[in-house]
């Protein structure tokens, strides 16, 4: 029997997971299985005990069971723990359930290993104050940004989000009006606003002369984000698709203990993406 592993999420059947995961085990020459499953909205802990009481080894976890899977988990990585969010369940040999998150960690992969992007020393907006943003903002000060701003439409959740993240680096909240007047190297889509194909009402001049705009969403056509940043003069706008892939590696080799090239499965899956998804 090859070790089983799953995506759970609610909605799933959109997850590009276990494509990615089959290409992971074939390119490393791993015998796993790795399915998806459809997590019942009331019953995630029974789901899951049930997954891993059946052989399960690791699950992925995705909208919207994430915050329960950081509940869930008898031990967390400390990225986990600040993130309040955990998107890889692994069972340990002693049988207790150990949460990751690697979303953060595939993002800055993303960001400085694929696209080149130099964090270090860089100004940075994050927009969102919801899971999304909170998974990625200790990784990006890891990555010595000179400044990290989390701007949301609701202010107080920003303000409160960053003095969270205080303690480990530059980082500040604020409401969107806020930005008016302040310029960024880097800005990071993490609100769901592109789900309904909307964009956060940010000032047109927020984005520097040649800076990068980043969407967290992905899809088969640009995101409303990206086409955000087309219009403002962004010298490169991307998409969440390498992410996904990066967070994905990440927990590949969590569980596995081998890291796949996430390039060749990039490319395959660029132009089959699902319109609107996150990972
Ligand atoms: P997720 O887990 O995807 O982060 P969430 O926790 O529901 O989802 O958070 C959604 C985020 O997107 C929030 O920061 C939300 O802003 P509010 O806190 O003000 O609700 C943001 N968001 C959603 N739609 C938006 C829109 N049209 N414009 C700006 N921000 C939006």
């Amino acid at each position: 029997m090859p070790d089983r592993y799953a995506v759970i999420g609610n909605p799933i059947s959109h997850s590009k997971s276990p494509q990615i995961h089959a290409e992971f085990a074939l390119q490393t020459c791993q015998s796993l299985e790795y399915s998806r499953l459809l997590g019942d909205l009331t019953n995630f802990n029974g789901d899951v005990r049930q997954f891993f009481a059946n052989a399960g080894r690791g699950l992925n976890v995705t909208v919207p069971f994430k915050a329960q899977a950081w509940a869930l988990a008898d031990e967390r990585s400390p990225q986990a723990e600040l993130a309040g969010a955990v998107n890889t369940l692994t069972q340990l040999p002693n049988g207790r359930l150990r949460g990751d998150n690697t979303d953060g960690v595939g993002l800055v992969r993303d960001l400085s290993r694929n696209h080149g992007f130099e964090l270090r020393g860089a100004q940075v907006l994050l927009l969102g104050a919801g899971g999304a943003a909170r998974g990625v903002i200790q990784p990006l000060l890891e990555a010595s940004v000179a400044q990290l701003v989390v701007a949301n439409r609701t202010a107080v959740k920003a303000v409160e989000l960053a003095a969270q993240f205080a303690p480990i680096g530059a980082v500040r909240g604020c409401g969107l009006e806020a930005l008016a007047g302040r310029q960024f190297d880097l800005i990071i889509n993490a609100t769901s606003a592109g789900l309904t194909d909307a964009v956060p009402a940010i000032p047109a001049e927020c984005l520097t002369a040649g800076g990068w705009i980043y969407d967290m969403l992905y899809s088969d056509q640009c995101t409303a984000f990206q086409r955000w940043g087309q219009t403002h003069g962004a010298a490169r706008a991307l998409d969440g698709l390498g992410m996904l892939v990066e967070q994905a590696a990440e927990s590949f080799w969590l569980w596995r203990g081998v890291r796949p090239d996430t390039a060749p499965i990039i490319t395959q899956l660029r132009g089959t993406a699902a319109a609107g998804s996150r990972g």
